[in-house]
Formats: structure tokens, C-alpha cells, sequence
């Protein structure tokens, strides 16, 4: 793992020499300046790319993790499709009280519930501060379905 990030480096460091000789020859005409300052700064954006790329694999899941956590093993894209015929319509503008797709502060304490209860009464339906319908009115939804919509508003509405 080491030999690769070493290797990556290197070669990175290539590329940017690369692109130093490449601007040398450019040195004549009188804007190169214009032209080497976003290179330069590139250039060093990779250098401390290489400095950071001792830990990579420490840092990605942090991004965002607890989203994809949260969502993984749903089918998200049958979930979008679900939620554009099904739920769209109350949970785009927030109709009836419904909290809004995207609303990260009105969805915190909701999914804090955890996904099985979001399912579970997305499935059942209930009213608390407004109606929301079992399955959003539509029966012909399976459970899976239903899950898989709930999931696709979850990842639409968590900070990324
Ligand atoms: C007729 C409007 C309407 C439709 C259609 C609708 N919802 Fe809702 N939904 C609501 C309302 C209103 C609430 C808020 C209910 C409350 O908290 O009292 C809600 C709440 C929710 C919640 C939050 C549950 C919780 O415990 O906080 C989820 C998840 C949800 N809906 C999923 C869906 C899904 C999935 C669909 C489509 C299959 C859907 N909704 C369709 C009106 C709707």
C-alpha cells in the first residue's frame, strides 16, 4: 500500500515537471504568468494530495458515511422512481405538514427514529402533525418498495 502511494506521488511529481517544461517554452509570450499561476496552483493542490494520501482510507468514509450507512442495501434508484409517482406530491413542497424532501434540519429527529421505524410507519401510516397515508395511498406498493423510497428521501435529506 505504501510502494503505491510512494509511486503515485511520484508519478504526480512527473506530471507536474511535465507541465513546468511545457510552461518554460510558453515563457515568451506575455501573459504566461496568467497562464502558470493556475498550473502552479494545481501543481501544489497535488502536492498536498500526496501529503494527505497517508491516511486515504481513514478519511473517505467520514464524507458522508453515515448517509451511506444509513442507506446502504436500499435500491435507490427504483426508490426515486417510487418516491416521483408516490410521494413526490405531498413531500416535494411539504404538503399537509409532510417534512420536505431535502430539509435537513426538519428530517434530523426524524430519522433519528432509525430506518426501521421511518419504514415501518411509512408502511402503516399514521398521523401525528399531519396525514401521512399508508404506503403514501398507493397499495399497490410492496413493503421493498416502500423501503426503498423511504431510503431515497433519507439520502436526499441528510447534510452531504
Ligand atoms: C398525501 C400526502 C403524502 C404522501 C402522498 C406521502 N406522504 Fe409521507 N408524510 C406525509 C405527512 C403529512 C407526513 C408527516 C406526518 C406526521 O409527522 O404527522 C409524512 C411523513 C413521512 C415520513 C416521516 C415519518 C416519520 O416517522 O417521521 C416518511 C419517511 C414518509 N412520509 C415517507 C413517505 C413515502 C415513502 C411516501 C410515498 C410512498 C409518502 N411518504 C407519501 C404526507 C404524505
Amino acid at each position: 500500500m505504501n510502494d503505491f502511494i510512494i509511486n503515485f506521488c511520484i508519478f504526480r511529481f512527473v506530471v507536474c515537471q511535465h507541465i513546468s517544461t511545457l510552461l518554460t517554452s510558453l515563457r515568451t509570450k506575455e501573459n504566461t504568468m496568467k497562464k502558470i499561476l493556475p498550473v502552479a496552483a494545481l501543481c501544489g493542490i497535488f502536492f498536498i494530495g500526496c501529503g494527505g494520501a497517508q491516511e486515504p482510507a481513514a478519511e473517505a468514509p467520514a464524507e458522508g458515511g453515515a448517509a451511506s450507512e444509513l442507506v446502504s442495501g436500499y435500491d435507490l434508484a427504483k426508490g426515486k422512481e417510487i418516491y416521483m409517482a408516490d410521494c413526490a406530491s405531498c413531500h416535494d413542497e411539504g404538503v399537509l405538514n409532510s417534512p420536505k424532501t431535502g430539509d435537513v434540519a426538519g428530517w434530523t429527529a426524524r430519522i433519528d427514529q432509525g430506518m426501521e421505524t421511518l419504514i415501518q410507519k411509512s408502511i402503516d401510516g399514521y398521523n401525528d402533525v399531519g396525514n401521512m397515508p399508508a404506503k403514501g395511498g398507493n397499495d399497490a406498493l410492496t413493503d421493498e418498495d416502500v423501503a426503498d423510497a423511504v431510503a431515497y428521501m433519507v439520502n436526499e435529506s441528510v447534510a452531504k
